[in-house]
Order: C-alpha cells, then structure tokens, then sequence
C-alpha cells in the first residue's frame, strides 16, 4: 500500500511522527538521533524514516513548506498509516521583542486568514487548537531537559513576503494575540481534529519582524539541537 506521495507499506511508520519543514532536516533527525533508521519514503525527496529512540518507535518526515503541503502529508499520515500524534518542529518569526531569537514556542492556538479548514470539512473559524494531552507531555519534557518554553498563540500565514499595503505584525499581535509567525500549523491541527487525532507544535524562534534580527545557519543548527532534545523526550513519554 502507498499513497501518491507517500511510498511507505502500512506499518511501516510510527504512531508518533516529528514534522520539520525541511526533508533534509529529517534526514538530519534520523541520522543523528534515531537508532537503526530506515528510509520509507523518497517521493518528491520528502524524506521520512523510522527508527528508535530510547527504545521506542518513532518516525520523522519532512512536510514541506506552507498550509497545502503539511496538509497533504499529514492527512496520509492520519489516515492510511494509523499515525496518532504528529508532533511539529519548526522556526518562527518574533512578533514581540518580548521574545528573543532562540527562544521554544509551543502553540497553544493557531489563528490564521488561511481557508484551509473551510475548503477542506466545511469548517468555519480561524483559531485551530493542538492537543492537550501532547502538549503536556511537551511541557514535562521540557521541564526534564530544563528548557524554557513559551506556550502562546501564533500566526500560521499563508504569505512570507507581504506587499507594504498590508498590515503587518503589529495587527496581528495586537488583534489576534499572534506572538510569532509560521506558515503550517492551523492546517495541522485542523486535520488532527478532523480525524480525531493529535497534533502540536514547537518552534524555535530564528527571527524578528520587530528588529529584523536574524540567526545564522549555524546558530539555527544549534538552537535546533535543543528544540529536538524536547521533542524527541516527549515522543517517547
Ligand atoms: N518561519 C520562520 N520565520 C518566518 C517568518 N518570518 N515568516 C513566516 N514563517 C517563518
């Protein structure tokens, strides 16, 4: 069995899969974490692997950039490969100067102007919610790793670059109580809800649209690592 873009056999994958954007990244995540990593998917170089950590069973594949894209590969995943939680890890752009680059956001809701939800059940509203129980474990995680996360609202856009005539990150901070900015989560959770499944998301911020500081490839390697090392203890709990 596969599916257009996935040419993985049922069993094949984990019930909890880590997301990044990048396929490269999950590479990166199996080769570095995942012990006895093997490759299950290559379609349209969207890699994904399963493997273990700690002992257990745990799958990681990239989902692309933008609302459509995770929207497919995490649909596939739900649906055809009995996948239960999909855990997010991502980068996002500062919305406050309360936030620092480097710092783990955890969303607690996803506001969007996205019609994702809309086009795809019918379904009206433009905040989607993660899932409790998996952001618990991604809080007690942390708090075992002693790392600080942030538990706050976010962006998910469908836009990276606005023209000036459209209101930029103030509005949708002071409006919508947006901290930072991502570009796929409100597609995520609303396919967990719809499908009775789990999702989060926990993103490392790399950049501010209030001072236009930015990382480096390399500090985004390292502050990476450290968003893993939260990930990967709450998929295992
Ligand atoms: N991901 C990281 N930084 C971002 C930004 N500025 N806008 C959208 N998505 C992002």
């Amino acid at each position: 069995m596969s599916t257009p873009h996935n040419a993985a056999n049922k069993g094949d994958i984990a019930k909890t899969v880590l997301m990044p954007g990048d396929p490269l990244r999950a590479k990166y995540i199996a080769e570095t974490y995942l012990e006895n990593p093997v490759q299950f998917n290559t379609v349209r170089n969207m890699f994904g692997y399963t493997g273990t950590y700690k002992g257990k069973k745990i799958s990681v594949m990239g989902s692309g950039m933008g609302m459509p894209s995770i929207g497919i590969y995490s649909y596939e995943l739900y649906k055809f490969y009995d996948v239960e939680n999909i855990i997010r890890i991502g980068s996002a752009g500062a919305y406050t100067d309360k936030l620092d680059l480097f710092d783990l956001v955890l969303a607690d809701g996803a506001w969007s102007e996205s019609t994702f939800a809309k086009a795809q059940a019918d379904v009206d509203g433009d905040v989607m919610y993660p899932s409790e129980d998996l952001n618990k474990k991604i809080i007690e995680a942390a708090e075992r790793v002693n790392k600080k996360v942030t538990c706050a609202r976010i962006h998910s856009s469908d836009v990276f670059y606005h023209e000036d005539n459209v209101d930029g990150h103030e509005e949708f901070y002071a409006k919508h109580g947006c901290v930072c900015v991502e570009m796929e989560s409100f597609a995520l959770f609303h396919n967990a809800k719809v499908l009775g499944k789990n999702a989060a998301c926990l993103l490392t911020i790399s950049d501010s649209l209030v001072t236009s500081a930015a990382t480096t490839a390399e500090e985004r390697q390292t502050s990476f690592n450290a968003m893993m090392e939260v990930a990967l203890e709450a998929a295992i709990s």
